[in-house]
């Protein structure tokens, strides 16, 4: 009798260093504007210096009399650029403004491309060329004279159902607590660290792009698009992306030009763009409103919920993020009424920035329940548990897993949160008023279409392909992971390649959905060779594993084993196949995505499924604990204690998860405390756009900072039982660090960043 082999030690769940780190600290790994290119021209972008109206001339006399300069593009030697549509997410344009001109429709808008011998010379060249505008006055943002207000579900793709359940109008009016409230959040950037740059260079007809892309099968097809040429004939490569933050996800106008460039002058082309040129070459996260109104027992039991958001957009595209599409499943609200409005106005099109949907509208949200805890004279944790549901209020479906009180509970725990005096301005540290707050993190499991190749060669490396993005997310490691264990053979032994529109599609690496899609593909290809392994070692005529049954056999430190300690080489096994090696190339759909979804990828188009669209609702939740200290004078604001819980299914790897967790919950510490693009109101222009005005934390703003790993697991959201998690510790921090000021002075702010001046 034979028993089964013990499980091969688990290289899932192990907390290894990340793949790349060594090339990233050496300097070694090589980003978009790192390739060596033989002869290249240099670019460099003309931006407009009004928001709105329309180029009279343009004077390229003195531009082009700078040595060096070879070529100039304006809107008179660009129009073979064919115009696509705006289409947010799944690798479209990021704007319907393409064009160079003569109309401007947004400060900052690309209006002509130097191009010179040096980066120098274009950059001389670039501020020598002279445009007249005929300038009109252009509306800003909320409450310029001008803008236009539309409802969200009439013209967004994204939000054309609206969360609803019951009357909420007469069970706020009936409820015995209510809470009516306005919050507001500003605009942002996301800055990623590496530029918004762009090369491009052909060959044979064949176009190469290096940028730095959350979606490479999206980019190609695109620029093809806009170039009119066949998608065959263009590949992106990115194989590290210095940031993206949803800045990366869609084709920006800048990308076709530098194509273009490259094209006419027979020569490869850079485009390194300034940091403020970042600020309306891309996307931003736009500024949002909100009017929230809560109604509950005075057990805390809510009974209503009304959310109304307001969120700015360009004038000619309908973006919106409409998080009550997330927010209205996050309790046991009982009657729910929501409605997102489009407000229009002469500015760049905003896009996805780090947890999109959720960040603006939670930020309202888990504010507003804590004003109503206060009002309910109850502990917000426990408000929380009261209305802890596992059902949507929606339409009444269950979650596949949800641990927010578990993840409430041990966060609570370890700050210590059983100490808080409730009595507003009771905590003190010498001359600094102590707040504690907290909130709830969330955010929508997503998962998406995705491909992969893996190959085992005789010497037992194996190497993993699938056109994944590395922006941060630890995609090489997670990757490794799952071929590592599935095969049993060394960490050290897979080689992954990600980030080359060559190689199988993967989604957009958005919306938190890569180690769970990609994974799940790999996972899929992983088991194919071992599915032939198991069965080459166990049908043999001879050999010492012959006659045994392949579910007896486990894959292990190179080897097949059975229970009784007989085993073969994996290269013994492949040798009796008769192979060099074995690659399957597999294709993994999400439960519920027609098998067309697999075209649609391979055109660029990556539709994500999960959150609230399934038959369950797929969430992973958190809960996040603030300490604030306000100096009694001088307002100064620190946070000097910080813990999050977090429930995500299961963790691939507990170091890169950690990783994202801190960074996530210090993004929130920006976005409470120092985040905001301003704008001059008068010109629609952009004020900060660099990083010595554009205030992020830096080291000395970030001191306790602890991560709750709470365990999960969840059979229904994928095979891998893996969440998103990038996106979820961001998410519910400004709030808790709201709630805490308010706790520690009184002051409730509903509009962030908090600053010293709402302090005083
Ligand atoms: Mo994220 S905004 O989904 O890159």
């Amino acid at each position: 009798m034979t028993t089964a082999a013990p499980e091969p030690k688990a290289n899932m769940g192990q907390p290894v260093p990340r793949y790349e780190a060594r090339l990233k600290v050496t300097g070694e790994a090589r980003f978009g504007a790192d390739f060596p290119l033989n002869n290249p021209a240099y670019a460099f972008l003309v931006t407009s210096a009004i928001a709105k109206g329309r180029i009279e001339s343009i004077d390229l006399a003195a531009a082009r009399a700078v040595p060096g300069v070879l070529e100039i593009l304006t809107q008179d030697n660009t129009t073979e650029l064919k115009p696509i549509k705006f289409s947010p997410g799944g690798g479209g344009a990021s704007t319907s403004m393409q064009s160079l001109g003569p109309e401007i429709a947004h400060d900052g808008q690309i209006v002509a491309m130097v191009l010179a011998d040096t980066y120098e010379a274009a950059r001389e060249a670039a501020y020598k060329v002279r445009v007249r505008y005929a300038a009109a006055m252009p509306s800003a943002t909320f409450g310029s004279a001008g803008t236009t207000e539309e409802d969200a579900t009439k013209v967004s793709e994204r939000h054309k159902e609206v969360p609803q359940a019951g009357d909420a109008e007469a069970a706020l009016a009936s409820a015995a607590v209510t809470i009516d409230a306005e919050y507001g959040t500003p605009t942002q950037h996301h800055n990623p660290l590496e530029l918004f740059t762009t090369t491009c260079v052909w060959s044979d007809g064949q176009l190469t792009i290096y940028e730095p892309s959350q979606f490479v099968y999206g980019l190609k097809n695109s620029v093809a698009q806009k170039l009119g040429i066949e998608p065959d004939r263009v590949r992106v490569i990115s194989p590290y992306v210095g940031g993206a933050f949803g800045a990366r996800g869609q084709m920006t106008p800048r990308t076709a030009l530098v194509a273009l460039a490259a094209k006419k002058l027979n020569r490869p082309v850079k485009l390194v763009p300034t940091r403020d040129q970042g600020f309306t070459i891309a996307t931003y996260r736009a500024e949002t409103r909100h009017r929230i109104r809560l109604g509950a027992g005075r057990d805390g039991k809510l009974v209503g919920y009304s959310h109304e958001g307001w969120e700015i957009t360009s004038r000619p595209d309908p973006y919106v993020v409409a998080g009550v599409n997330e927010s209205a499943h996050l309790y046991g609200f009982g009657a729910v009424k929501t409605h997102v409005n489009i407000v229009h106005a002469d500015r760049n099109t905003p896009g996805f920035m780090r947890s999109p949907p959720v960040v603006p509208y939670i930020f309202a949200l888990e504010t507003a329940m804590d004003e109503l805890a206060v009002k309910l004279g109850m502990d917000p944790v426990e408000l929380r548990r009261v209305n802890d549901t596992m059902t949507d209020p929606i339409k009444g479906k269950p979650y596949s897993s949800r641990s927010l009180m578990p993840c409430y509970d041990a966060a609570a725990q370890a700050f210590g949160w059983s100490r808080r005096d409730a009595q507003v301005g009771a905590m003190r540290a010498g001359d600094w008023l102590v707040g504690w707050g907290c909130a709830t993190a969330v955010y929508p499991t997503h998962i998406g279409t995705a491909t992969a190749r893996v190959r085992l060669l005789p010497n037992g490396e194996v190497r993993v392909q699938t056109a994944a993005h590395e922006i941060g997310n630890g995609v090489y490691t997670v990757l490794a992971q799952m071929a590592a264990e599935r095969l049993g053979v060394p960490l050290s032994s897979v080689h992954v390649e990600v980030g080359d529109s060559t190689l199988p599609p993967a989604p957009v690496a958005g919306g938190s959905n890569t180690t769970a899609s990609t994974c799940s593909a790999v996972l899929k290809a992983c088991d194919a060779i071992r599915a032939k392994l198991l069965r080459a070692a166990s049908t043999a005529n001879d050999g010492p594993l012959a006659g045994r049954s392949p579910a007896e056999l486990r894959l292990t430190d190179g080897r097949a084993v059975a229970g009784d300690g007989s085993e073969e080489k994996l290269g013994d096994i492949l040798k009796r196949l008769g192979a060099g090696a074995i690659e399957e190339y597999a294709e993994f759909l999400p439960p519920g995505i027609k098998p067309e979804a697999i075209q649609s990828l391979y055109a660029g188009r990556g539709a994500l499924t999960g959150g609230p669209s399934g038959d369950k609702l797929m969430y992973a939740l958190g809960a996040e604990f603030v300490e604030v200290r306000i100096h009694e004078r001088t307002r100064e604001i620190r946070v000097p204690r910080m813990v999050g819980a977090f429930a995500a299914g299961r963790i691939m790897n507990p170091r890169t998860t950690r990783s994202q967790y801190m960074g996530g919950m210090i993004w929130g510490v920006s976005s409470a405390l120092h985040e905001a693009t301003e704008i001059d109101e008068t010109r629609a222009r952009y004020v900060n756009d660099n990083f010595a005005d554009y205030l992020v934390p830096v080291n000395a703003d970030i001191d306790q900072l602890e991560v709750i790993l709470i365990p999960e697991e969840d059979s229904d959201v994928n095979p891998a039982g893996v969440k998103g998690l990038g996106e979820l510790a961001n998410v519910g921090t400004a709030a808790a660090i709201s709630n805490a000021v308010y706790h520690a002075t009184g002051r409730r702010i509903r509009q962030l960043p908090i600053r010293v001046e709402n302090l005083l």
